[in-house]
């Protein structure tokens, strides 16, 4: 039997970087996503026209058409990406995060259920439901050790606080409806498409503009990069190889201080773009007020990916990702101007002078 894979956020960043590695691989795909101001048609173009893909434009809590949806594509597996994902924005109106990341991810749930009630005794062993989390749900690190599947909870921000509580909801549902669930927990992603909103193409229009870059605090708070590509691929290896009722852990291995991130950055940025003001973007760089209740460090341990499901990362040196990420963003100059321009959007940029 065919999979047909139905993927929740499509049109977002990490949702669309997945959406075109499920078709390269051969899946088809249904792509469903609210398109929110985060969510983009645009991420979708290259694929619009495949035969393999369908959009459909639902929110995730519409359990009705969720359910009709599932129905009408016999879909087998679900990739459930869709949220909302900035941290600064739950801070400072955690509403949205917990209608969407928690009563969504409930209402799914409880139609993916349903559906999987009405499969066959044959279609039902092959059925998941994959929900993708975060590693932010682990709380923060000290300077030392890494998170992994076997780390309790114990979330900070607004954010991470609705992504554990969904993170439960799907493990509840394994536990007590026998659901085939599975959930990953990924480090911080960089890559093509990423909204503006977040810290490296955030900063690359701050530069291009010749704005402040804001750093906030020190800088001396640490992620741990993966490109979206390796976690994509991740994700699909989860779905193909992953035990129903596991936890997945994924990184990067790529450990850095934000204020390195932005000194890597301005170094590219003097490289491809130089300034025409003269001197570096580094210049520009400017602390300002923390983060409230900002994570000092995340890094994360996925051996058991490897171990059990063949993760490789294939992207081993993040200047050179990044290097690349930032020549993908030059080059889709058009890309972030429609994407920033639409309703709803926080960030603004002076497209003049870029
Ligand atoms: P994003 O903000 O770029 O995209 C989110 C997508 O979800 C958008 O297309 C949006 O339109 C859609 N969406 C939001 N609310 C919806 C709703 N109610 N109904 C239907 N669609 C809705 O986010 P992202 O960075 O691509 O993150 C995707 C997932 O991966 C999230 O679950 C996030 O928690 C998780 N994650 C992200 C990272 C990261 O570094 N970005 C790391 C680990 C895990
Ligand atoms: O760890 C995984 C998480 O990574 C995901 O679950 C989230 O969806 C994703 O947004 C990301 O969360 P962060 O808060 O780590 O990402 P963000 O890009 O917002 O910030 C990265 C770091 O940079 C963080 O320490 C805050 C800092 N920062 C961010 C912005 C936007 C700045 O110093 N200045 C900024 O302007």
């Amino acid at each position: 039997m065919p999979r047909i894979l139905l993927v929740t956020g499509a049109a977002g960043f990490i949702g669309s970087n997945f959406v075109e590695l499920a078709l390269e691989a051969g899946y088809a795909v249904v792509g469903y996503d609210a398109l929110t101001y985060a969510g983009h048609r645009e991420n979708l173009a290259a694929f619009e026209k495949h035969p393999k893909f369908t959009f459909v434009q639902g929110n995730i809590l519409d359990q009705e058409l969720f359910y009709s949806t599932l129905q009408k594509h016999q879909v087998t597996w679900v990739a459930h990406f869709a949220a909302e994902s900035h941290v600064d924005k739950s801070i400072s109106g955690p509403g949205a995060f917990i209608e969407t990341n928690v009563n969504g991810t409930y209402s799914l749930l409880m139609a993916a259920r349903k559906h999987y009630e009405g499969l066959s005794s044959t279609e039902k062993p092959r059925f998941r439901f994959l929900h993708v989390s975060t590693d932010e749900v682990f709380g923060e690190l000290g300077p030392t050790g890494k998170f992994s599947e076997t780390t309790p909870y114990a979330p900070n921000s607004p954010y991470s606080a609705s992504k554990a509580a969904s993170d439960l909801l799907v493990r509840a549902w394994f536990h007590t409806y026998g659901l085939p669930t599975i959930i990953t927990n990924c480090s911080n992603n960089y890559g093509p498409r990423q909204f503006p909103e977040k810290l490296i193409p955030h900063m690359i229009f701050c530069a291009l503009q010749g704005k402040a870059l804001p750093v906030y605090g020190k800088g001396e708070n640490i992620r741990d990069w993966i490109h979206v590509k390796d976690h994509a691929r991740g994700v699909l290896l989860a779905l193909e190889k992953g035990i129903p009722g596991e936890t997945y852990c994924f990184g990067g291995n790529s450990e850095r201080k934000n204020l390195d991130v932005v000194h890597a950055l301005c170094s590219t940025l003097d490289e491809l773009r130089p300034r025409s003001a003269g001197g570096s973007y580094r210049d520009l760089i400017s602390f300002v007020t923390d983060r409230p209740g900002h994570d000092f460090r995340y890094a994360i341990d996925d051996s058991k990916a490897q171990r059990e499901l063949g993760y490789v990362h294939h992207f081993k040196n993040f200047e050179s990702g990044l290097k690349e990420t930032i020549a993908w963003y030059l080059s889709n100059l058009e890309w972030s101007k429609q994407v920033t321009s639409k309703p709803g959007v926080k960030v603004s940029y002076d497209w003049s002078k870029i």
